[in-house]
């Protein structure tokens, strides 16, 4: 059984790396208004971008002033991520990394987001990405995620459904939300939360 997960998070993690090759569907190189109507109203401190991709949302972050670190689990992306940041001129830090797992920095932020990360992952690792959240969070600090929405009966598919927000609340109290739909049909939303 523990052979069949890691040969699936193996099977995930090769899925994105090869996407990054080409050019992945959600890789738009904008930052979504949402997050920009967010930012002005926030005093810029440490923040962390969960599930980076190439980085745009962490170099609009450290274009605001933000002391900004992109995590990912795959290589060519964080590869990316870098090029743009120097080609942009902007100061920010990215590592290789599993957002179930980031033992390897001790640091706390002020401020994470996760845009298309946590609603991909398998349900049996979204408890470990929390516990790590909560971890790496300050007490009273945001965390801005946009994702999927499923349907709680459907287990196979994207998304966060009622269950995975009932995990949430017990730590995070939702300070808004928007929902809508991406690319004009699968339910979304953007969610800002607050850790208690
Ligand atoms: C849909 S993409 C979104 C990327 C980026 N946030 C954006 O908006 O362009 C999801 C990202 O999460 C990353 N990812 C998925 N599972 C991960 C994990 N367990 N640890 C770290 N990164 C992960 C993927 O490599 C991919 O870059």
């Amino acid at each position: 059984m523990m052979s069949s997960f890691i040969n699936m998070d193996f099977l995930r993690r090769i899925f994105f790396e090869i996407w990054y090759f080409r050019n992945p569907p959600w890789d738009s190189g904008q930052t979504p208004p949402e997050l920009l109507a967010l930012l002005p109203g926030l005093t810029p401190a440490r923040a962390i971008d969960l599930g980076c991709g190439t980085g745009t949302n962490v170099i609009t972050l450290a274009k605001m002033g933000w002391q900004a670190t992109g995590v990912d689990f795959s290589a060519r992306a964080i590869q990316l991520a870098r090029q743009k940041a120097q080609k942009a001129a902007v100061q920010a830090d990215f590592f290789v990394g599993d957002v179930t797992d980031l033992r390897v920095t001790d640091k706390v932020y002020d401020f994470a987001l996760d845009l298309g990360c946590f609603h991909g992952l398998p349900l049996r690792r979204r408890a470990d990405y929390v516990r790590e959240l909560k971890r790496i969070l300050r007490p009273g600090g945001l965390w801005f995620l946009y994702s999927f929405l499923r349907s709680g009966l459907d287990e196979s598919a994207l998304g966060l459904a009622e269950a995975d927000l009932g995990l949430l609340l017990a730590d995070f109290s939702i300070v808004s939300r928007q929902d809508g739909f991406a690319r004009g049909e699968r339910p979304s939303a953007y969610f800002t939360f607050q850790k208690k």
